[in-house]
């Protein structure tokens, strides 16, 4: 049964907000007022860039409290880490930065420091915090974002640590505020949550199920980026093929990339992250007919072999897998292609991994996101007993990247000659007068022009191929 969109705040919660936000406020008037200088905020997201999107609301809250912002942690008055829980490596990243904290608090006692985003929906994790670092004010949850205001207003008046960690379905809040981090790019969520379970993913505990914005929200937002000169809107979502299932609008994921290709402007449009079980031909065709929607498709596969799939509760077969691919080859010629592996599930063999670097030659991707897998507690796959060593791992690994490496350069190679449509976007790494941006197919170009071409499209003539880049010229 598809649930009617019931994820909705009430006015009456959003309002509270918006007092709390005007009583911070005045606590951050008073304390101008008393010092002398503006309270700023250090605000940084890790994981996704769903994470990051919800960063740039965290941002837009503080900024209505009157907080500054400053780009390092230790001169500022509030510190919030928006964490991510995907990885091991990710969540210990946090507890050494958390740790470094102490001593900035000890130099400025009216600091305030927060954890919120998706390390706190996991009970475990919010009781180690809580006792290893006790200078930590509050701590919140995926769910309760936008009680932020509340949260801080708590901190600074309670005399307490504020937690609020509740598990939830989930929300959706439409209208916070967003303070962006660039003018070029933008994040437009189009869901939230996911309910796929992939049997080694966390994410599906920690942001709850799948629900759509409506169609009419987005639109919305995406016509004011517009006006607001932006040039490229990613549509994010863990799963963006499922989008629209229990609105009550007659809308899929296809359809509302339609609506948004047809809206009047010089911009392009990107999407992620689709899941090859939801990926359709529909899909494909609607990337093809759409003029401002990147040929670009990252399609995560995880695994080459149907017994890891099947294992990873991925609904998918390589068969499957590799006929969409062979379907959007031929319908989009110039489309590039990425994805996501993971070395290393449980119990995986030199067979079954052979079978996924035979995948990825196969199709032959421009580059790849690659993980050796981690065990996150509360998941599938971390009951399953695990008899694959760790150095199989760490070697396998490091194969993969090899062999990917070699396909990217010859990639890259194809389009030394041709010419393609970059969007500028900052200064480039290859020297002082270069400049950077990315092709529709999301390959990076640096080249030599003039610092006013940032934020505008140029066409590039590509001179030569780099592993990680092209060079060219502009025409
Ligand atoms: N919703 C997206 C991916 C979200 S997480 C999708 O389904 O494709 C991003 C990537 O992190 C995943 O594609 C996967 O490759 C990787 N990942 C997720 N959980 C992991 C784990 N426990 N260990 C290693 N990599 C993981
Ligand atoms: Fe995780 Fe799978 Fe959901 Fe992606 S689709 S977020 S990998 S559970
Ligand atoms: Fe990480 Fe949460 Fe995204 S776990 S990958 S930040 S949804």
């Amino acid at each position: 049964m598809s649930e009617k969109n019931n994820f909705s705040v009430s006015e009456k919660e959003i309002l509270e907000q918006k007092e709390f936000t005007e009583k911070v406020f005045a606590l951050n008037q008073e304390f101008f007022d008393k010092n002398g200088y503006q309270r700023l905020a250090y605000i940084k997201s890790y994981g996704c860039q769903g994470n990051v999107a919800d960063g740039e609301k965290l941002k837009g809250m503080a900024a209505n409290m009157g907080f500054g912002f400053t780009d390092t942690a230790d001169n500022a008055d509030f510190v919030l880490y928006n964490t991510c829980a995907v990885r091991e490596n990710a969540e210990d990243r946090i507890y050494g930065n958390v740790g470094a904290l102490k001593h900035y608090k000890r130099r400025n006692p009216d600091m305030i420091i927060g954890l919120c985003g998706c390390m706190m929906q996991q009970p475990h994790i919010v009781e180690k915090l809580k006792k290893s670092f006790p200078y930590v004010d509050m701590i919140f949850g995926t769910h309760v974002l936008h009680k932020m205001p509340e949260i801080v207003y708590e901190a600074y008046t309670s005399g307490k640590r504020v937690f609020e960690t509740p598990q939830s379905k989930g929300v959706i809040v439409e209208d916070l505020p967003v303070r962006r981090d660039g003018k070029i790019k933008a994040w437009v969520p189009i869901m939230y949550g996911c309910n796929n379970f992939c049997t080694y993913c966390i994410v599906p505990y920690v942001r709850g199920r799948e629900r759509s914005r409506k169609s009419e929200d987005i639109i919305n937002e995406i016509k004011a980026l517009i006006k607001d000169g932006y040039k490229e809107i990613t549509l994010l979502g863990q799963n963006v093929n499922s989008y629209g299932k229990g609105l009550e609008e007659e809308i899929n994921f296809s359809k509302l990339l339609r609506r948004i290709n047809d809206l009047d402007g010089d911009f392009r449009i990107r999407f992620m992250t689709s899941h090859p079980k939801d990926a359709s031909k529909e899909l494909i065709d609607t990337i093809a007919e759409c003029r401002k929607v990147c040929k670009h498709i990252h399609l995560p596969v995880q695994s080459g072999s149907d017994r890891i799939l099947k294992l990873m509760n991925r609904h998918y077969t390589r068969a499957d897998y590799l006929k969409l691919i062979s379907y959007a080859k031929e319908k989009i010629p110039e489309a590039s292609f990425t994805t996501d592996i993971i070395v290393g599930f449980p119990n995986e063999t030199r067979e079954d991994f052979e079978a996924t670097l035979s995948l990825i030659k196969q199709v032959e991707y421009d580059s790849m996101f690659s993980f050796i897998y981690s065990k996150r507690v509360g998941t599938k796959a971390a009951e399953m007993v695990d008899t694959t060593s760790d150095e199989d791992k760490g070697r396998w690994f490091r194969e993969l990247l090899e062999v990917q490496k070699e396909i990217g350069i010859n990639r890259y190679n194809r389009y030394v000659g041709k010419t393609v449509k970059v969007l500028v976007d900052g200064e480039g790494k290859s020297g002082k007068e270069y400049l950077t941006g990315r092709t529709d197919n999301f390959i990076i170009v640096d080249f030599i022009g003039d610092k006013s071409l940032i934020g505008s499209f140029v066409n590039v003539k590509i001179t030569k191929a780099l592993n990680w880049a092209l060079l060219g010229e502009i025409i």
